[in-house]
């Protein structure tokens, strides 16, 4: 399979986690790199549904290697309770999973300040899973942030938490917030310090030990292209590099050790969470919410949605160098009868064929659509190119020509053998 970067190529929850998991099977090392417990990967192993937040969605299949790499920001409190849920459903997280030294800690004032920022906004505000992530981030930015090499060594640990909440204590007041206790915050996190010890080590160097080995790796997105903090919908994003380069930030595998980008998208969009979607629209919203789907993994706020964007991923792929496709819930559109894809955007008399960095004037863009009839037949059950109804073939050949990439995954439906290989 060769070191593969995996990225959503919309808004998020394109359906990662279950490519991922496809893909895990060729796979001998699956690494996340970017984002925190803000991310939500459901996977189906026959009935039994797993949501991932950290851990890499390749820990459910047996004899992989797992790894947070260095460019994600974890929550420790969260990574506990995950490997232990895991755990409790018969799940092995023993010597399959490893977390930088490097990565940055989440505490709970940078989960305070998410929220109070998200106040302080009012309508303005982003949407956030006020999973602390903006603050988390931009603590490591400014310098001021703790890493996981930290939380394991008590002293040091102990002496700098000290001053983090001195500090923190002091913004929270002046947003009229609670302040946190000192004791209360050092003892469940030097508990989860305790815990996570085995787990800790340079991952780095462990890469580069599979990567000489020959060892397949598959580095696994998190949120989507237009979540990226440098090529998303500013503000209105995440706040890490979603798009195929933080793969090798955030791991240190350096680009010239990656063979190819597959980027994970749906039949159609949706997002969650504040911000311009061009091509939102009520009806297909209402459709799919009437089957129970689009609800949100991690905080099951309803996704907004809309038609395919293929201005949106054809900038993907731009961005990413996206090489493959992995089109999902295709099942998604199996009961309408007009299937509507946008080819450009008009503001007033200005047309464009890319999407403009503005937000403002791309919350003002009206989509330019082409039709194309629907297939109006089941296609859950299709296991093979042949076996999807020549209407859906036409449909999925055209959003990946507009798209500009290869058609590489077709999925039908959320469980493994629902995946079809073009
Ligand atoms: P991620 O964040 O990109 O991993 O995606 P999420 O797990 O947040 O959301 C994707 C949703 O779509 C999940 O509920 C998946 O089980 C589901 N899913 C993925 N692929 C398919 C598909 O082809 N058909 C259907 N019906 N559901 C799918
Ligand atoms: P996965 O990996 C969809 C969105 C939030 C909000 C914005 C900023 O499951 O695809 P944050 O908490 O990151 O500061 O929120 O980003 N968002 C996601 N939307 N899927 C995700 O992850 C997301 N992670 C963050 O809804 O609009
Ligand atoms: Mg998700």
């Amino acid at each position: 399979m060769a070191n593969t970067i995996l990225v959503g190529a919309q808004w998020g929850d394109e359906g990662k986690g279950k490519i991922i998991d496809v893909l895990t099977e060729q796979a001998d090392v699956v690494v996340r790199t970017q984002g925190g417990n803000n991310a939500g990967h459901t996977v189906f192993i026959g009935q039994k549904k797993y949501v991932l937040h950290l851990i890499p969605s390749g820990i459910l299949r047996k004899k992989k290697t797992c790894v947070i790499g260095n460019g994600v920001v974890v929550d420790p409190i969260g990574l506990v309770s995950e490997i232990e849920g895991l755990r409790k459903i018969g799940v092995k997280v023993n010597g399959n999973l490893f977390v930088s030294e490097t990565a940055h800690v989440v505490f709970p004032y940078h989960r305070e300040l998410d929220a109070q920022r998200e106040v302080l906004k009012g309508k303005n505000k982003i949407g956030t899973t006020k999973r602390g992530i903006g603050p988390a981030y931009g603590d490591k930015a400014a310098r001021v942030g703790l890493r996981m090499i930290d939380l394991i060594n008590a002293e040091r640990f102990e002496q700098k938490l000290a001053t983090k909440i001195k500090e923190n204590n002091e913004v929270l007041k002046a947003f009229g917030a609670k302040p946190l206790s000192f004791k209360e915050v050092h003892k469940t996190y030097r508990e989860a310090g305790n815990y996570l010890r085995p787990f800790v080590t340079n991952t780095v160097t462990l890469l580069h030990q599979a990567v000489r080995r020959g060892d397949d790796i598959l580095f696994e997105g998190a949120q989507g292209t237009f979540l990226d903090i440098d090529h998303g919908t500013y503000p209105y994003v995440t706040s890490s590099n979603t798009t195929s380069g933080g793969a090798c930030t955030g791991s240190g595998v350096a680009p010239n050790r990656m063979d190819r980008v597959v980027g994970v998208l749906k039949a159609y969009t949706t997002r969650v969470g504040e911000g311009p979607l061009p091509t939102e629209s009520a009806e297909i919203a209402d459709m799919l919410h009437a089957m129970g789907r689009e609800f949100g993994a991690t905080t099951g706020r309803a996704r907004r949605c809309g038609w395919f964007d293929s201005v949106a991923t054809r900038h993907a792929t731009m961005v990413n160098g996206i090489d493959d496709l992995a089109v999902t819930n295709i099942d998604g559109l199996d009961t309408v009868e007009t299937i509507k894809v946008c080819i450009g955007y008009r503001d007033g008399k200005k047309k464009y064929d890319y999407m403009p960095n503005d937000v403002e004037v791309l919350a003002r863009c009206e989509p330019v659509y082409a039709e194309f009839p629907g297939w109006r037949t089941p296609t859950d059950k299709a296991r093979s190119w042949k076996q999807l109804p020549p209407k859906c073939r036409e449909y999925l050949k055209a959003i990946a020509e507009l798209t500009e990439a290869k058609l590489f995954i077709a999925s039908v439906g959320p469980g493994r053998e629902q995946t079809i290989f073009v």
